[in-house]
């Protein structure tokens, strides 16, 4: 949104993926130390974000939100923590009566009383920002209301936020169990800082691929201050594989997706810990010119695809995405992921070596992999949406 602190992708940690409600301050400050002891901090990851869950069922005579008695004592105490380590403290809340924990009469953890913002806006973002509140994830949750509801329920608590002078990143959901859709191809970056594009993720390779088909078409609507979310990695959590974990990492990083970890970064191993932290696909991620990576090329019959993403520096970040079930050579060029030269430096970016082409690249890349590369030394050719379209087509 204008004025947005987001000026590039915001990175963090999000209690929600592995521990649903299943929370309290002190799972919330193991893993805000970890983030430091961990060197994700170093990487660029800031906000830790408390999710559904972390408040009383009841507001108090006042109708002040509080939070959970016996999880989460005093949640001004948990942002200073927070704070003195150098993070920043993001919290949740809906914009409906209730929160989707509250709402979705489907769910195990279903979660007691009425206590969204509505109707309490102002009195919200007040209580946010005196706790010291950095981050709000505003998360649409009834089932009814339209796409004019939406806008009005989200602009209403931008506008909250702004009326604090506060600065907070605002991130919204205007997805989740919402039977018709509406919000999710409308283009929020008037109204929020990053918005979910698809429904809720999940530790399935199905599920990721299918969000990156709806995300990665949605990238000119992203850029600094205005971020689509392709929601909250599920690196290292059990249902993906580690080659798929990777995968999902790079593409969200050359989609210009938040990185928000989904993971219980207090124990993760070693490996894990290395993805989340990789500094070149994280630099691609955070790249300032803010562009979305796009899918230049789709080859149906080997069911690979090339991704690229224009850097700030003139150079070209691009994956090589094997969606087969068995490994398979990738081939691009650098006229077909806009570079025009006769000599270019390629930088793995899961390695970092490099090497170099005339303009031809290919790797081979291992069933549900993502090779991926920073292509330097050419010049970059403006290209329009359409062409970039027509050269996806050619091969669909
Ligand atoms: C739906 C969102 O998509 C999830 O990320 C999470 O915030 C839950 N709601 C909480 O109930």
């Amino acid at each position: 949104a204008p004025g947005s602190p987001a000026l590039t992708p915001p990175m963090g940690w999000n209690t929600w993926n592995s521990f649903g409600c299943t929370i309290d301050d002190k799972l919330v400050r193991e893993s805000a130390k970890k983030m430091v002891d961990s060197g994700m901090k170093t990487a660029g990851y800031q906000y830790v974000v408390v999710d559904d869950c972390w408040f009383n069922p009841q507001r108090d005579a006042q109708g002040n939100l509080q939070g959970a008695s016996g999880r989460f004592p005093d949640m001004k105490a948990l942002g200073d923590y927070i704070h003195s380590l150098g993070l920043k403290f993001g919290i949740y809340e809906a914009p409906g009566a209730k929160t989707c924990a509250q709402e979705n009469p489907n769910l195990t953890y279903r979660y007691p009383g009425s206590t969204g913002s509505l109707g309490h806006e102002a009195q919200d973002a007040r209580q946010f920002a005196a706790w010291g509140v950095d981050y709000l994830k505003y998360d649409w949750c009834s089932s009814d209301g339209t796409l004019a509801d939406q806008v009005a329920g989200f602009t209403k608590m931008r506008d909250a936020l702004r009326a604090t002078g506060r600065p907070i990143v605002y991130s919204i959901n205007p997805n989740s169990y919402h039977a018709d859709k509406t919000g999710a191809t409308y283009n929020w970056s008037q109204v929020a800082d990053m918005w979910r594009t698809t429904e809720d993720i999940q530790a399935q390779w199905p599920n990721v691929t299918g969000i990156v088909d709806i995300n990665a078409p949605l990238a000119a609507q992203s850029g600094p201050g205005h971020w689509n979310d392709a929601d909250m990695l599920e690196v290292g959590n059990s249902g993906l594989k580690p080659e798929e974990w990777r995968s999902h990492f790079a593409l969200w990083a050359l989609m210009g997706s938040p990185l928000i970890a989904g993971n219980d970064i207090r124990s993760m191993p070693a490996d894990v810990s290395e993805i989340l932290r990789n500094p070149r696909l994280i630099a691609v991620d955070q790249d300032p010119l803010g562009a979305g990576g796009r899918r230049v090329r789709h080859d149906v019959q080997e069911n690979t695809e090339v991704f690229a993403k224009p850097l700030s520096d003139g150079s070209v970040a691009i994956g090589l995405f094997n969606r087969s079930d068995a490994t398979t050579t990738i081939r691009t060029t650098a006229s077909q992921i806009g570079l025009s030269g006769n000599s270019f430096t390629l930088t793995d970016l899961w390695t970092g070596d490099t090497s170099t082409t005339s303009g031809d690249i290919s790797a081979s890349v291992p069933a549900h992999g993502v090779a991926a590369f920073k292509v330097s030394g050419g010049t970059p050719v403006t290209r329009t949406t359409s062409s970039l379209v027509g050269a996806r087509s050619n091969r669909c």
